[in-house]
Order: structure tokens, then sequence, then C-alpha cells
């Protein structure tokens, strides 16, 4: 599930979220970066004003927007979700912010060529990543970089499959897979980064708010949606805090002559 959720619910899980991020570095994500982190991406990236950036699997847009808010991007945020995106577009309406939206299930990406791609926290759900990818490179020109966060490990055995709540959308990758898959797309890493340890401490953290606020909720669909949350997180905890998953922040870029699609 999204944590966008339906309101009143989604706003519940919006305040369970922020309470668990240490002060000023909740901006609404709904995964473990902090504020400070996307900060640094955007710094690796070489997002400043006026960069074309589109957002994949945004969301309700809390990173992206403070990508808007801080750097002026140009800035198309995509997601499958049509309330994420309505939110999303709430969000930038109040905060006065210019940000374009669209609700669109990736591959294949919005038209057109961007000097930034941006994929924040959801690598994980694609299993084919290769048709990610492919597209991520082709949306990219000469120089321009891709900058995201991928949950790097070997794939989940069946015993971990059953224990992982939606676990239809775990596909680890490692970091060996992952690096042929970018080089054969002409996509050199430039800049990467190991963020396991203080993800798991936010995995750990949100763990704890979700189940302050499963205690509140009386049973019924709602109940069921945050004792996943409980649980998926306490496990994230506890493969992030045993290394049985890393996660990592990688910038890459496009090498001019990649041949990817003749761009
Ligand atoms: C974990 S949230 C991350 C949101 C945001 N990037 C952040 O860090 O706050 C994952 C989002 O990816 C979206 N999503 C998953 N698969 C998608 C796909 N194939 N195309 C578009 N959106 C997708 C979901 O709807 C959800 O909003």
């Amino acid at each position: 599930m999204t944590t966008a959720g339906t309101a009143p619910l989604g706003e519940a899980l919006r305040e369970a979220r922020r309470v668990a991020f240490p002060p000023g570095e909740f901006v609404g994500q709904e995964s473990f970066v902090t504020a400070r982190q996307i900060r640094t991406l955007a710094h690796h990236g070489g997002i400043v004003a006026g960069t074309r950036v589109v957002d994949l699997c945004c969301g309700v847009a809390g990173p992206g927007l403070l990508l808007v808010g801080d750097y002026e991007c140009q800035y198309l945020g995509v997601d499958a979700d049509a309330d994420s995106i309505a939110l999303a577009r709430e969000g930038a309406a109040s905060a006065g912010l210019r940000a374009d939206f669209e609700v669109a299930r990736v591959p294949p990406l919005p038209a057109g060529r961007f000097d930034v791609v941006v994929l924040l926290e959801t690598m994980l759900a694609f299993r084919a990543k290769d048709v990610l990818l492919q597209a991520i490179a082709s949306a990219l020109h000469g120089g321009g970089r891709f900058v995201f966060t991928v949950e790097e490990g070997p794939p989940l055995n069946g015993l971990e499959r059953e224990r992982m709540p939606a676990s239809e959308t775990v596909w680890p990758v490692t970091l060996h897979d992952l690096g042929s898959a970018l080089e054969e797309l002409g996509l050199r890493t430039v800049w990467t980064e190991d963020w396991t340890r203080s993800h798991a401490d936010t995995a750990r953290a949100l763990a704890a708010s979700y189940a302050t606020l499963l205690a509140t909720v009386p049973p019924g669909p709602d109940r069921d949606a945050v004792a996943g949350l409980v649980d998926s997180h306490r496990l994230w905890a506890e493969w992030l805090g045993a290394g049985r998953m890393r996660k990592f922040a990688v910038v890459a870029e496009r090498l001019a002559a990649s041949g990817v699609d003749g761009g």
C-alpha cells in the first residue's frame, strides 16, 4: 500500500510519520529518507534553479516539493496512485510552489528529455529493473543524472517472502547486478553513500510510531493496513540492522555517447 491512505487515516499516518523523524527532517516523505539526505542527493545530482527534474513514484511529493522549494527546479512528479497525486497537487498549491504532476504507471516515462531523473525509495517495487533502467537512461540527455536510493541484497527466500507484507513489491538487487545494468546502459556511477544504519534507525522509529497509532484504530480495514505497516517496518528495521538488506544512495551520470537510444 502507499502511505497516502484515505482521510482521516491518511492524516493519522502522516502524523505518525512526522513524529518518527528528528526535528526538521520530516517533509512529507513516505519513506526512510530525511530532509538532509534529500538535499545531499540534490547536491550530488547537480539540481539547481531551472534543472528539469522528473520524480518517478513521487507519492504525495514530500521530497519533490522540498526540491522545488529549495532549488527552484522545473519539476514533474509522476505516480500511479491518483489519490497521492491529488494530495501532491494540494501540497504544491498550498505552499505556493510551481510543480507539474501526472498520474501514470512507469515505465514508460513521460515524453521528453530531463536533466535529472529522481527515484526515491521505490526501486524495490520494480521486478524488471532492466526495463525501468532502460527507460530512465533514454529519458536523460548526455550528462544528465539519475538520482536514486536502492535496497541492496539477494532476492527474498520463501520464508522472508511470507514474513513481509505486500512482498510482491519487494525485489532487492545486489550491487553487482545493479552496477552491471547501469554500466550496460551507459550510466556511470559518480557518487554513492551507504545509508543502511540511518534507515534502520528510521524504520525502527516508524515501526514504533505506527504501533502507537495501531492501538487507537478499531478493528476493520484501516486497522489491518496499519498492522501491515507495523509488521513491514519492524522487518525492515531487523533486516537493515542485521545487514540482510542494505540501503544505498546513488547518483549515476549518463555518458554522452551511451548508444542507449541514439539520442
Ligand atoms: C514508498 S512510496 C515513495 C514515495 C516518495 N518517493 C517518497 O520517498 O516519499 C512509493 C510510491 O511509488 C508509487 N509506485 C509504485 N510503483 C509504481 C509504478 N510502477 N509507477 C508509478 N508509481 C509507482 C506508489 O504509488 C507510491 O506512491
